[in-house]
């Protein structure tokens, strides 16, 4: 199961993403916990990084994909993958089927988790994410139901920022939607659904 999750900000790729994880084992690539997590760990990379996820830009593609061609490469990733949040733009697409092709390996679907902007920004609004575990929540969660820790509100969960994570999305990402249906990977599913009956829709659309 070597997975693509297409889907705008908030579209709930991390939501299914962990869900896959838990019942299917597969690795969770998501460019965006690791980046956060190289912020956190005041690497090189985070303090590059940061300037950019705060303002809703995107990060430079050489930095992302250096970051994704080592994680793919980690043993929990041989048997297979959901990348959610990788590729951002058609460079870092291309980037990515030529070194899966290097190693072999190949994407089996590319799933697009498809939300309407207005449904986006007020899920953004309300999202809260464990500072331990990295589990995402809403407002109504007081403390982390994972593991009792701290939630807290991204930087980048602003309503400036998101309106121009949206935009970022619009003009670099959307694209690959076309990219993944001509090469024939393309499934979509309505996000706007509830989160268990968005989870049945992929695990159909995936064939789990
Ligand atoms: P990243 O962390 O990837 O952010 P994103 O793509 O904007 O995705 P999100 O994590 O915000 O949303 P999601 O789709 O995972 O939704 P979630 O499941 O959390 O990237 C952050 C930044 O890092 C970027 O802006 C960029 O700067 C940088 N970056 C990352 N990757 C990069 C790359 N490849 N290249 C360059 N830069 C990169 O759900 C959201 C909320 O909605 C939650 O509260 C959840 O509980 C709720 N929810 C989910 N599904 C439902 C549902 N069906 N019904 C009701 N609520 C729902």
């Amino acid at each position: 199961m070597n997975i693509v999750l297409l889907g705008g900000p908030g579209a709930g790729k991390g939501t299914m993403a962990q869900r896959l994880v838990a019942d299917f084992g597969v690795a969770h690539i998501s460019t965006g916990d690791l980046l956060r997590a190289a912020v956190k760990g005041g690497t090189e990379l985070g303090m590059q990084a940061k300037k950019y996820m705060d303002a809703g830009e995107l990060v430079p593609d050489q930095l992302v994909i250096d970051l994704v061609k080592e994680r793919l490469a980690d043993d929990d990733a041989q048997e297979g993958f959901i990348l959610d949040g990788f590729p951002r733009n058609t460079v870092q697409a291309v980037t990515l089927d030529s070194e899966l092709s290097a190693m072999g390996r190949t994407i089996d679907c590319a799933l697009l988790i498809d939300v309407a902007p207005e449904v986006i920004v007020e899920r953004l609004s309300g999202r809260r994410t464990c500072r331990a575990c990295g589990y995402t929540g809403t407002a109504a969660d007081a403390v982390c139901p994972k593991c009792g820790g701290e939630m807290y509100q991204r930087d980048d969960d602003k309503p400036e920022t998101i309106k121009n994570r949206l935009d970022v999305y619009e003009k670099s990402t959307s694209p690959l939607v076309e990219y993944y249906r001509g090469q024939g990977l393309l499934k979509t599913v309505d996000g706007a659904q509830a989160i268990d009956e968005v989870y049945a829709a992929v695990k159909e659309a995936l064939g789990l």
